[in-house]
């Protein structure tokens, strides 16, 4: 396994990669304290190119000012050991001062997309996303790159950067990993207490619940009968809970049919945790 700690030494690995018989290379961009469902996408990466590289590096760009910035963890002897064991070609981990330099300007702006939900309650936020992705992108030059599902919104962001900005990167989306009673992984599952825990576990089972209804009122009834009873519990906060179109996250109409996603997001402690669901609406029988 290589490690590159800079653009420029990842550019003398990147170019040795070129040629007539260019390997396809398959691209996981974290912020590292890698945890399993990292570990499924740089698993999903491998099946899909021939040479993987996942990048380390906590984007100070999408944080907003408040927000977990200096206390996100950083632990990367464990991050490098999590890579080697899972057979990364090449880490990339630069500095803040690599990547941003003085006297930068220019930004990727997510638009409307990135101004709801997520973006709503993190002004900012997918503009630093889309920036710092659109760098790995220059940087890195993979052929496919694997976003997980968990960060629903990001995926969108992204998948509608590359179509509206022609880069030649096909985006590809991985399955959310789960503890086994239902909460989604998360590098800032570490900062809850065993309470909070107890509580988190609320936003996979609304959801859980929502999935097996038929219709749209009936999907956000079965969210809010559980979501409801997590806000009595005074380190609960619920930010948003509905039920959107996959790619414009406009939310849909309760007569809707067909694939939904139903978003969650809310802080448990100090702690902000987000979820989702795909549900498929079918048609009523009588339509
Ligand atoms: P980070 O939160 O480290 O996540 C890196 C990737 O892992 C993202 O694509 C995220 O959706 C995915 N991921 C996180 N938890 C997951 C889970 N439980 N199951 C499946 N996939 C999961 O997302 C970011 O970093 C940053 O915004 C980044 C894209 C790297 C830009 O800075």
């Amino acid at each position: 396994m290589k490690i590159a700690n800079s653009t420029a030494e990842y550019a003398a690995l990147r170019s040795g990669l070129d040629g007539d018989a260019a390997p396809r290379i398959a691209y996981v961009p974290t912020m590292g304290a890698l945890h399993d469902g990292h570990r499924s996408l740089i698993k999903l990466a491998k099946s899909l190119g021939e040479v993987v590289v996942v990048s380390i590096f906590v984007n100070p760009l999408q944080f907003g000012p408040g927000e977990d910035y200096a206390r996100y963890p950083r632990p990367l002897e464990d991050d490098l050991q999590v890579c080697e064991a899972d057979w990364v070609d090449i880490v990339f981990v630069p500095s803040v001062s690599d990547l941003y330099p003085a006297g930068r300007q220019v930004t990727v702006d997510a638009g409307m997309l990135g101004s709801i939900l997520e973006g709503g309650s993190r002004p900012g936020h997918f503009n630093g996303v889309l920036t710092v992705v659109m760098k790995y992108f220059n940087i890195i030059r993979p052929d496919v790159a694997i976003f997980g599902e968990k960060d629903a919104q990001q995926l969108a962001c992204i998948q509608r950067m590359v179509i509206d900005l022609n880069v030649a990167v096909e985006v590809v989306g991985a399955p959310i990993v789960r503890e086994p009673d239902g909460l989604a992984l998360s590098s800032r599952n570490i900062f809850l207490s065993v309470s909070e825990r107890a509580v988190a576990r609320s936003l996979s089972a609304a959801l859980e619940k929502a999935a097996t209804q038929t219709s749209v009122p009936a999907a956000r009834a079965a969210a809010y009968e559980v979501l409801d009873r997590a806000e009595a519990e005074p380190c609960f906060e619920l930010d948003y809970a509905t039920i959107v179109n996959p790619s414009t996250f406009a939310e849909v109409a309760d007569d809707h049919v067909g694939l939904a996603t139903f978003v969650v997001a809310a802080r448990v402690g100090g702690t902000r945790l987000i979820d989702n669901t795909k549900i498929n609406f079918a048609p009523a029988p009588w339509a």
